[in-house]
């Protein structure tokens, strides 16, 4: 069986991050069509539009993106494709997993830590306007709807991969009645599942907690923003933004992309790591049912890890994009070849 899929590639080392993991995903045995489309500046200069009719019509043919990187000019012109891809498709749940790989040196060895972020409100509803001039007012939205949805998603996804603990993340002692709501929700959702341990943090202290001791979490569920800043924070747990995979989920669609963006500064130089949409790849093939060859490859970028050589240059290795994703199918066949030598 072949899996369809809507690719999309992006901009800046969207396209090197891309083809590397298409490439490894491929070398893993699974069926892929894959449906690859541009978006953004690039899409606007060929159809005049963002986000081709297309791309849309495909997502919801395949129900599911892997997706690269997308510039977002700052402070002008168009407004950001993942918000506008999220909200289109009702991508509710943002989930990003923080686990450590081997032999990346970080000041905490064992993370395991999932964000779960809400994906269609706060600040992100990008309702902003200037009420005089010089004076600019932006909408923080948050419903009892999507609150009660966020939570739901965390203690489901608690429950069925034993997760024992759930903090909420909130500032309610001075947004009362916005995230006010959020933590009733949460605290009524919660009661649904007494096996898991329920807490509540405020959102600075989180930042100095989970700096202090990040083993004290198990799962945060957050706001959109707070969810924001609060993954790239985590990602320095594992050694940066190059590492961490996320998954963008509705109850009818998910897009699979990296947390880094479009890095200009090294694009078109097969400078860049491609392990984030690897990984983001790996919820992907889990999300398709695809466990075993999530496995094999998971494996075997833990293998290539063990090997700084064959690292790219941001982790102090000394290969490039291509190369890297060569040495995890090399590692991928020899583990395929290992069962049949054993005979
Ligand atoms: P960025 O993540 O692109 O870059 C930050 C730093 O990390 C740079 O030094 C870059 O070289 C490095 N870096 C990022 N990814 C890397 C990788 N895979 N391998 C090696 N080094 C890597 O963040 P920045 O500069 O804030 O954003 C650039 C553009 O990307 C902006 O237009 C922004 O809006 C967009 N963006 C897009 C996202 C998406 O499409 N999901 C997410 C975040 C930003």
């Amino acid at each position: 069986m072949s899996h369809k899929v809507t690719l999309i590639p992006g901009d800046g080392i969207g396209p090197e991050v891309t083809q590397a993991t298409v490439r490894i995903l491929e070398a893993s045995g699974v069926k892929f069509e894959w449906e690859s489309f541009q978006v953004g500046t690039d899409a606007f200069e060929k159809y005049g539009e963002y986000i081709p009719k297309e791309v849309i019509e495909s997502i919801e043919r395949t129900h599911v993106g892997l997706k690269g990187p997308v510039t977002t000019p700052v402070g002008g012109g168009f407004s950001s494709i993942n918000v506008a891809l999220r909200r289109k498709f009702e991508l509710y749940a943002n989930f990003r997993p923080i686990r450590n790989l081997p032999h990346i040196p970080t000041r905490y060895p064992d993370v395991d830590l999932i964000i779960v972020r809400e994906n269609t409100e706060s600040l992100y509803s990008g309702l902003e306007h200037e009420v005089v001039p010089g004076v600019v007012e932006s909408l923080k939205i948050i419903t009892e709807k999507a609150s009660t949805r966020i939570a739901k998603f965390a203690f489901e996804y608690a429950r069925k991969n034993q997760r024992k603990k759930i903090h909420a993340i909130h500032k309610a002692n001075i947004m009362k009645l916005s995230d006010g709501l959020f933590l009733r929700c949460c605290r009524d959702v919660a009661k649904g599942y007494p096996e898991i341990t329920y807490g509540e943090h405020i959102v600075d202290n989180t930042c100095m907690q989970l700096v202090m001791n990040p083993y004290q979490y198990d799962m945060l569920v957050m706001e959109n923003l707070y969810g924001d800043i609060l993954s790239d924070l985590c990602a320095a747990f594992v050694g940066g933004l190059g590492f961490v995979p996320s998954a963008n989920l509705g109850d009818h669609c998910a897009i699979f992309e990296a947390v880094h963006g479009s890095a200009p500064d090294i694009a078109g130089k097969n400078l860049a790591n491609p392990t984030a949409l690897l990984r983001s790849s790996l919820l992907m093939l889990r999300h398709l049912g695809e466990f075993d060859a999530s496995t094999l490859i998971r494996n075997a970028l833990e293998k290539v890890y063990r090997h700084p050589e064959k690292l790219t240059k941001d982790i102090g290795g000394q290969a490039g994009t291509s190369e890297f994703a060569d040495a995890v199918i090399e590692e991928m066949d020899k583990a395929k070849a290992a069962p049949a030598a054993a005979l």
